[in-house]
């Protein structure tokens, strides 16, 4: 079990940066707010992740199949999906001290309320009426609250003029609608079917902190699935459940998750019904993935402002209609963060004197563990080097896998504990003499010793 105390994140965060996971933005300059780099072991984990989730959705299942479009769109997609218009969070200033804080999450920290959708007036009068303080100097100085948009804008071409402004988007999710005919007619689909996509988007978030959990930059995967709009209230429950079985799948405990229902007024403005599945977070429950029911309105907003048809045929029922849609949303982000809190655990280790000590070890479910094997020879003499090499070559065709033979093998196994390899393989002096190499069990510790021409096979079956 993860320790959920109050300094589970500095613990997070700082076996992050001694192991290679995550590492602060360009932080040689002093770093950039809200920004991360993946080291590493970081990036193999979130690889895992996305690979995994793409098994899952897309190359496991008939009716889902994936794109990867550009990341820049021409500006008519913002402004058909409403978000030039609506994408925009209130932030309120404290005249003390300069802080600028969305007023949302200052009003649900101070009084424990959800006031995601409030007019930006509303909470102003409720900010005034609670005299809530700065959580940063604990004045009571705010201005009035006021909306920004959270799209980044750049320029295309060499002159910054109005006309040549884009965004960077804020969702893949619209790539998947203004390719939903070419979708369709490339591969014959037929409804109900899903468009999948992972990729970056990005937000001018004004955020807490909170590590990687908001950031300006983040990669989601996400499913457009298009629909007869008859078949929503089924098919929304379906897409709850696939959601869950992904969550059992990397091995995130059921008891860590929730399911919050959206209020009417909190909806987004393409949406008739969103859950959100929320995870025990060290700094509070906060949404992990959302499950959202966007209706026809994107394919509808943009046969409106393209002019070109979004209409699917339905051959058996001879009829032509604009399907809706049930849209799984996961960021990646959140899921290499929660899945990092779930496998976080401290525990009583024995030493090779006969002693104990604590260890932490980061127990991954198998399947997105950053390393799966460790190739360790018990020295650095030449001989065992070079067998322990051939151990490792035979090994890394099938796995991910690490040739370390720096410092002690008591070190060496507490590194591979914390970066969540599981299972470490000895090579020692008897390897030389037997052929056999030891393999110990990150969760159990527990060791066995193992033919080299068997290792494969054996491995194989442990994952
Ligand atoms: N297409 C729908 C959509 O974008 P969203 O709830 O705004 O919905 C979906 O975002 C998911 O993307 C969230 O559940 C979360 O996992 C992730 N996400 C959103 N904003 C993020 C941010 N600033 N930093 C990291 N992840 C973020």
């Amino acid at each position: 079990m993860p320790q959920r105390n109050d300094n589970l994140m500095d613990k997070i965060t700082s076996l992050a940066k001694r192991r290679g996971f995550v590492f602060p933005g360009s932080e040689i300059y002093g770093g950039l707010a809200n920004t991360w780099d993946y080291g590493p072991a970081g990036v193999e984990l979130k690889n895992n992740i996305k690979q995994a989730w793409w098994k899952f959705f897309v190359k496991d299942r008939e009716d889902v199949v994936g794109i990867d479009a550009a990341i820049l769109m021409n500006s008519k997609v913002w402004e058909a999906s409403g978000h030039v218009a609506g994408f925009n969070d209130a932030l309120i200033d404290c005249r003390a001290c300069k802080a600028r804080i969305r007023a949302d999450h200052l009003i649900e920290d101070a009084l424990n309320m959800k006031a995601e959708g409030m007019t930006p007036e509303d909470m102003t009068k409720l900010i005034n009426e609670n005299k809530i303080k700065c959580p940063v100097c604990e004045k009571i100085d705010f201005t009035e609250a006021r909306k920004f948009g959270l799209m980044f804008k750049t320029f295309q071409g060499v002159t910054e003029e109005d006309k040549n402004i884009i965004y960077l988007r804020p969702e893949t999710a619209q790539a998947m609608f203004v390719n939903f005919k070419n979708v369709l007619n490339s591969t014959n689909k037929k409804i109900p079917f899903g468009i999948a996509q992972i990729g970056k988007s990005f937000r001018n978030e004004i955020t807490p902190g909170n590590f990687i959990f908001r950031t300006v930059e983040f990669e989601q995967m996400e499913i457009e699935y298009f629909i007869n709009e008859k078949d929503w209230k089924k098919l929304f429950e379906y897409w709850q459940n696939e959601m869950a079985k992904w969550l059992e799948f990397i091995g995130i405990k059921k008891e860590n998750y929730s399911i919050r229902e959206h209020d009417q007024d909190e909806l987004s403005h393409y949406s008739k019904r969103t859950i959100d599945f929320e995870y025990d977070f060290p700094f509070g429950t906060k949404e992990l993935y959302g499950l959202a029911y966007r209706t026809n309105f994107d394919l509808m907003s943009h046969q409106n402002s393209s002019g070109q048809t979004m209409e699917y045929f339905d051959a058996e029922n001879n009829r032509k209609y604009i399907p809706h849609v049930i849209e799984p949303t996961f960021g990646v982000d959140r899921t290499v963060l929660a899945t990092m809190i779930d496998a976080y655990t401290e525990e009583e280790a024995p030493t090779s004197d006969g002693k104990t000590e604590m260890r932490v070890v980061m127990k991954f479910n198998k399947n997105i563990a950053p390393v799966k094997v460790a190739i360790l020879p018990l020295s650095k003499k030449e001989n065992l080097s070079k067998k322990a090499k051939e151990v490792f070559d035979l090994v890394k065709n099938e796995f991910t896998c690490q040739y370390d033979e720096s410092q002690s093998i008591g070190k060496r196994y507490r590194r591979q504990d914390e970066i969540g390899t599981p299972y470490c393989v000895t090579v020692d002096f008897e390897s030389l003499e037997d052929d056999a190499v030891t393999i110990r069990d990150r969760d159990s510790m527990k060791q066995e010793r193992v033919k080299i021409e068997e290792l494969v096979e054996w491995l194989k079956k442990a994952f």
